[in-house]
């Protein structure tokens, strides 16, 4: 046991900073990668693929897709983005595939939907009374997540973006922030009540999930500052 989160936002830096002028430029291979892994997951776990291979590979290659880690650690990087110094290079060079890494996110979320989905919403629909409290509350979050997740990941496609005004786009990508926070949610529900087993796990999430808070609600103090005088001597003019 390691903490996937961890290892998933190191990953997911290497890939977006060693990747990054080829996921500019075939954006689309980069979809269709995510989606071939999502295939195989699924392939992997309803063939019983999972009983024949050695522990190791679905410990350390197949779980961090499988639990949704490696795909948040995703959303994590691009939502840092955002509450950074987009001015810094560090953070300017990973802006300009912030659609395409949330994309491949989205992307790969859909395999841990189906993988853990395919039991636990059809107990969901079948038989709720059956269900525990927090498996109960966690599907319910989770598809609100999902139902939040697919207009944003459409929307992220530039054709899509295009058809849009910048206002609509804009409004509805908001929707990102409480898709982020019921993320939190979500592992909290699930993590919660196995709190001596998922304790550190608990810590690492609550950890990132307050700093991006606190440094967006910074930022935000800080850009409304500096734009204030303007504002005002605007409306005085
Ligand atoms: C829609 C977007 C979703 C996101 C972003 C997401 C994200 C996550 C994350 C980050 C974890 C913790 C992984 C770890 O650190 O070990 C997790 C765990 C889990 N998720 Fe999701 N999830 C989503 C949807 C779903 C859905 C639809 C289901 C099933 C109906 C689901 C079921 C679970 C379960 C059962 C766990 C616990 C796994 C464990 O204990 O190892 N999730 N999810």
């Amino acid at each position: 046991m390691y903490l996937y989160i961890l290892v998933s936002i190191i990953l997911t830096l290497l890939f977006a900073f060693g990747c990054n002028t080829a996921i500019r430029k075939h954006a689309g291979s980069f979809y269709i990668l995510a989606a071939l892994i999502v295939l195989f997951e699924v392939i992997y776990y309803e063939t019983g693929l999972v009983d024949t291979t050695p522990e190791w590979i679905t410990s350390y290659i197949i779980n961090p897709f499988k639990r949704g880690a490696l795909s948040t650690a995703m959303f994590i990087v691009v939502m840092y983005m955002g509450a950074l110094n987009a001015k810094k290079p560090a953070i300017s060079k990973l802006m300009g595939i912030r659609g395409e890494l949330s994309i491949i996110a989205c992307i790969l979320t859909l395999g841990h939907n189906i993988v853990y989905g395919r039991h636990i919403f059809v107990n969901l629909f079948t038989n709720p009374a059956e269900m525990k409290p927090q498996a109960l509350i966690a599907s319910i979050i989770s598809i609100i997540m999902i139902a939040i997740m697919l207009p944003l990941m459409l929307t992220s496609f530039a054709a899509v973006r295009k058809r849009m005004s910048l206002a609509a786009w804009k409004s509805l990508q908001r929707w990102a922030y409480v898709f982020f926070a019921l993320i939190y949610a979500h592992v909290m529900v699930l993590f919660l009540p196995k709190f001596s087993e998922k304790y550190l796990d608990i810590i690492a999430y609550t950890f990132i999930f307050g700093a991006y808070a606190v440094l967006r609600v910074t930022k935000a103090v800080k850009t409304s500052k500096n734009t204030l005088p303007q504002r005002e001597y605007a409306g005085k003019a």
